[in-house]
């Protein structure tokens, strides 16, 4: 049945890396997909859906700490700063910033989607006339679309990477990346950094299964986007969303658990799944302030200082490059 499948599957679907990665995933002892795709047009727009919802603490307490501590913020990164954003998107958080400091040297945005980066370079070059904004296009978790920001004439480099994005790696591939965005800057450069909390589970739990069902849906968008792009059959119906606060690991996961025993059709691949087993498909790692900080270090980071709320719900770091 699925021979007769297979080799129009191979043909049609052959080395997309989307493809790859998901058969390679849907095939682990617990199955998992990448959580980056999540974020395709419809996926980001549910995102900012649920950066919005009241039960999602994060996106506004966070905005509520840039409010709060700009003026210190800017006066760590000093006058002449370069600053850096991989994975900007909209690049909306940063402009306070911008506007902020004194004398910028420029605004280096790294970003997958050219379309809304060059639309935000744009509208920064007209809000802050006099800024350079080198937009640079691509994965940032790959090395190679980084600009050589050595050779960047500025008093100092500082990474900003808001938005608690460092909690979609868990701990190991964290320190990778710090390590590789130290490798980026020279001793005294700055890293200005997002993270989520450890806190009460019930809010954990609720910021991630929310009551208006948005999260749900972002989730399950992930099917969706399967089932269009590689040609899946995935009934919508017959998985569920599931969050939950995972102590030990301090870490929110979220999964798609299959309402009953089923087979899916992947790129003409079949996959099959028992009743209740489930699809990993995020992490969001939450911090201490201790932990985090001894994560800097071990990427050669020296912790400085940070800002929180009063609910210490979370925190927004600035290190220094040993
Ligand atoms: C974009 C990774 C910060 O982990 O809170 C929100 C993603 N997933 N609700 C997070 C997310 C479900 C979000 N980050």
């Amino acid at each position: 049945m699925n021979m007769a499948l297979s080799p129009v599957g191979e043909e049609k679907f052959a080395d997309t890396p989307f493809r790859d990665d998901v058969l390679e995933g849907l095939r682990r002892e617990q199955k998992c997909l990448p959580c980056k795709y999540l974020y395709d047009e419809t996926g980001s727009r549910l995102f900012e859906q649920i950066c919005e919802l009241d039960d999602y603490y994060v996106t506004r307490t966070e905005a509520g700490i840039f409010g709060q501590y700009l003026v210190e913020m800017a006066r760590y990164i000093g006058p002449g700063a370069a600053i850096i954003e991989p994975g900007a998107g909209n690049c909306e958080k940063v402009r306070p910033l911008l506007a902020q400091l004194q004398e910028p040297a420029a605004y280096i945005p790294i970003d997958i989607s050219p379309e809304i980066l060059l639309a935000a370079k744009a509208e920064i070059e007209q809000q802050l006339p006099g800024l350079s904004v080198e937009a640079a296009i691509g994965d940032f978790t790959r090395g190679d679309c980084w600009p050589t920001t050595a050779a960047f004439p500025c008093a100092r480099r500082v990474i900003f990477f808001p938005g608690s994005t460092i909690g979609n790696f868990d701990p190991q591939q964290a320190r990778a990346l710090l390590c590789s965005f130290r490798s980026r800057l020279e001793p005294g450069d700055g890293l200005l950094i997002g993270t989520d909390l450890v806190k009460d589970s019930v809010i954990l739990e609720r910021a991630y299964h929310d009551s208006a069902h948005v999260t749900e849906r972002f989730n399950k968008n992930l099917l969706v986007r399967i089932n269009r792009e590689l040609d899946a059959n995935f009934d919508l119906a017959l998985f569920a969303h599931r969050s939950f606060y995972h102590t030990l690991r301090q870490r929110v996961e979220m999964h798609l658990v299959s309402l009953r025993a089923q087979a899916v059709n992947i790129a003409g691949q079949r996959i099959a799944f028992r009743e209740g087993e489930t699809i990993h498909t995020e992490n969001s790692h939450k911090y201490s302030l201790a932990g985090f900080s001894d994560l800097l270090r071990d990427a050669g980071f020296s912790p400085l200082t940070h800002w929180s709320d009063a609910k210490q719900h979370y925190a927004i770091h600035y290190a220094q490059a040993d």
